[in-house]
């Protein structure tokens, strides 16, 4: 039996200056507003500056979610970062992050899953907790597509940005039962055969390269919505609720088509579903802290509230997750 649960004490998100609208991508690659629009719902996206890189985005989202928390960085015990686009091969970016913060304690360390890879930092995190082996955690989504972009690809250039979203997750006494605060089941799930959809065609083992994302867009579109609906009915199925119980959807911010294809399926009415990709594009594991600190900070997502969190991307990997605000 759990002595702990996970309660989210704060919640923070970074986007850099640099705005990209859709015509502004026109004048790259043979593509308009009106597509990127229609296909994607996205109108523009943020772009890291030459001195940004995911580290420093993650532990400027880190200190907006700490002082939201009002915690300190000593106070913290563990940093999860989930990334695919790290500043260096090694070490983890999340060591740069705890760096960064004026962290000196505790231990950190990155996961790749690419764009369900919050979903995946989030359970590993909450997972040390419940055990007691961390008492407060990070948990942070950050990440530079701009840098991995093959810009003469209309494909795939139109549809990410860059971003970062962090989480404080305290460990409170009690299993989070009915009613209570904290991190109430998740679901994670991969499936490698899928691996050539969604890739990055470099790395230190294979090309000594970083490479650049190559997608195939409408097969992986499918995929999306038959294995984050399915992720999302066994997560509500373990934790005995139902799409009713939840107050907000908050999705991984890839495409409005995705979200609206998976709510219809599931009968999520619209007026809960938070979405922000238009303004931000497909930050991958950044997407889902930064839709929910927007959410929270315009007052839609309160204390108490069920959300409903869910994320595909490259392996595939997948998951949903439901978390008690
Ligand atoms: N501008 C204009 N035309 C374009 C562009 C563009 N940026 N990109 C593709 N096209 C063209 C294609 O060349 C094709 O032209 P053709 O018919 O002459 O051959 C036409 O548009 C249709 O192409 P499709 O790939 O079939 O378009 P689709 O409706 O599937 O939309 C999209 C493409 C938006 C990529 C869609 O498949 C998608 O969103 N897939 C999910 C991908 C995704 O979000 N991945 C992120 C990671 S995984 C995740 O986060 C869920």
């Amino acid at each position: 039996m759990s002595r702990f649960r996970s309660v989210v004490a704060g919640v923070g998100s970074y986007l850099p200056k640099k705005v990209m609208t859709n015509d502004d991508m026109a004048k790259i690659v043979d593509t308009s507003d009106e597509w990127i629009r229609q296909r994607t719902g996205i109108r523009r996206r943020h772009i890291a500056a030459d001195s940004e890189t995911t580290a420093s985005m993650g532990a400027e989202a880190a200190r907006r979610a700490l002082k939201a928390a009002g915690l300190e960085a000593g106070d913290i015990d563990l940093i999860v970062l989930a990334t695919t686009t790290p500043d260096l091969t090694f070490p983890a970016s999340a060591t740069i992050i705890q760096s960064k913060i004026g962290m000196v304690r505790g231990f950190a360390f990155d996961v790749n899953a690419v764009c369900s890879g919050f979903l995946y930092a989030l359970a590993t995190a909450d997972s040390f907790i419940v055990r007691g082996q961390a008492r407060n955690a990070l948990v942070i989504g950050s990440e530079t597509f701009s840098r991995i972009l093959d810009w003469s690809d209309r494909t795939t250039c139109v549809l990410f940005g860059d971003g970062a979203g962090a989480v404080v997750l305290r460990g409170e006494p009690g299993a989070p039962g009915m009613g209570e605060r904290g991190v109430v089941h998740s679901h994670l799930r991969s499936d490698g055969r899928f691996c050539d959809l969604l890739y990055v065609d470099g790395g230190p083992s294979t090309t000594k390269t970083v490479g650049h994302l190559r997608m195939t867009g409408n097969q992986v579109f499918r995929h999306a919505i038959t294995n984050i609906s399915s992720a999302i009915a066994r997560v509500l199925d373990d934790a005995a609720l139902t799409v009713m119980d939840v107050d907000w959807f908050v999705p991984h911010q890839a495409n409005q088509r995705i979200l609206e294809g998976v709510s219809k399926r599931l009968g999520i009415p619209e007026e809960r579903v938070i979405s922000t990709v238009a303004e931000h594009g497909n930050t991958s594991a950044a997407s889902i802290p930064l839709a929910l600190d927007a959410a929270i900070t315009d007052g839609r997502i309160k204390r108490g509230d069920l959300v409903l969190m869910e994320a595909l991307g490259g392996g595939f990997a997948w998951g949903a997750a439901l978390v008690r605000m």
